[in-house]
């Protein structure tokens, strides 16, 4: 019997109409868009206003276009993954919050963390329930509002990051579909990036309110270093153990954290630009939406049968490469 794979059917991207231009930050921090643009390629990022709203709202979006672009009827779907570390809150999980918005009444949903490398990890989930022959239909989005955990006052964060969210739907396929991961972890990694306080080791009090200690923190250069190299090691790992040559690959596409880091693992794995999805420029980081808002806008050049690797390096730190073979042409 041939091995099933699951394959993306289809994908949908959301971002909140708030630009955030490098203009504007200048007028918030010390920064200038001459740094910004050079040291990080990012001119603007999105960002979701308004009391209440919390990342379910990109999450929802995401998949209502989803649903409608693959003409899915929300009560075939089986599982929904979310994704996120930037959850509505701790409990219930956003996963559960997107289905109950769009009658997606037949699923079973749960969140997953992993940081930026959050959509890989939680691909590579969804995928296995379909490989098993256990579901048809399952749901990954990637969505974090990054601006909810961002110091505007600190200007080594919050040029950084946007808010956003994607979506894949996945379903069974003999030809097509994800191949293989490489996945890696190191929690020794945790003092270079995390969010200190608002889990259970330092729980919100007035102090860590006025430490500060609820937003993002990041020890940019370390993480930098890691993420180059972690990222070019899996790529190389996924190419070999599947004996793809670098012409055997139509795209790479890597977690959007900066545009020298993107072009630093492409120089390393020895791909041309060319091939490099980018679009770090208009979203900034948008932790686990990057890599299906890359994939979503460049939907209309993705052709049945190509072969893709994605990449991404985060938090924890955790990162990994995944290889696949895409479904389907443009519409
Ligand atoms: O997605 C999760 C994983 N995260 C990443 O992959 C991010 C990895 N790190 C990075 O992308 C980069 O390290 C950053 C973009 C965060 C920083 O770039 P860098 O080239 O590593 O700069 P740096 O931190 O070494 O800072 C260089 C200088 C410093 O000034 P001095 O000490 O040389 O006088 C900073 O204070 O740039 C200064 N600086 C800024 N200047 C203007 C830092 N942030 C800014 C800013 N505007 N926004």
């Amino acid at each position: 019997m041939s091995k099933i794979n699951a394959a993306i059917t289809g994908v949908q991207g959301y971002v909140p109409d708030y630009i955030l231009t490098n203009k504007e930050l200048e007028t918030m921090v010390d920064t200038n868009d001459e740094w910004i643009t050079t040291r990080t390629g990012i001119r603007e990022r999105h960002i979701l206003k308004g009391e209440e709203k919390g990342t379910s709202i990109l999450g929802i979006e995401a998949v209502r276009g989803l649903l409608e672009k693959t003409n899915t009827d929300p009560a075939e779907i089986e599982l929904v993954i979310c994704a996120t570390v930037t959850p509505d809150m701790l409990f219930p999980d956003t996963a559960n919050i997107i289905a109950n918005a769009l009658d997606i009444k037949n699923a079973y949903c749960f969140d997953l963390g992993a940081a930026c490398s959050g959509f890989l990890y939680a691909l590579t989930t969804g995928a296995q329930f379909i490989s098993s022959g256990m579901h048809k239909k399952v749901i990954v989005v990637g969505a974090d509002k990054m601006s909810s955990i961002v110091d505007y006052t600190d200007r080594t964060t919050c040029i950084l990051f946007g808010d956003g969210a994607g979506a894949v739907l996945l379903e069974p396929s003999d030809e097509f579909g994800h191949i293989d991961a490489v996945l890696k972890s190191d929690g020794s990694g945790e003092p270079y990036l995390h969010q200190k306080a608002g889990g259970s080791r330092h729980p919100a009090t007035v102090e860590t309110i006025n430490a500060g200690d609820h937003f993002i923190y990041q020890n940019g250069r370390p993480v930098f270093k890691a993420a180059v190299s972690g990222m070019s090691d899996v790529v190389k790992q996924v190419m070999k153990r599947n004996n793809l040559q670098n012409d055997d690959i139509k795209w790479l596409v890597p977690h959007q954290a900066n545009h020298r880091i993107i072009e630093t693992v492409a120089r390393m794995a020895d791909f041309p630009m060319e091939r490099v999805m980018v679009n770090i420029h208009k979203y900034g980081n948008t932790t686990a939406a990057t890599i299906p808002l890359c994939l979503w806008d460049y939907e209309t050049q993705l052709k049945k049968g190509d072969n893709l690797v994605l990449t991404a390096f985060g938090g924890g730190f955790t990162w990994g490469a995944t290889y696949l073979k895409w479904a389907y042409d443009p519409s």
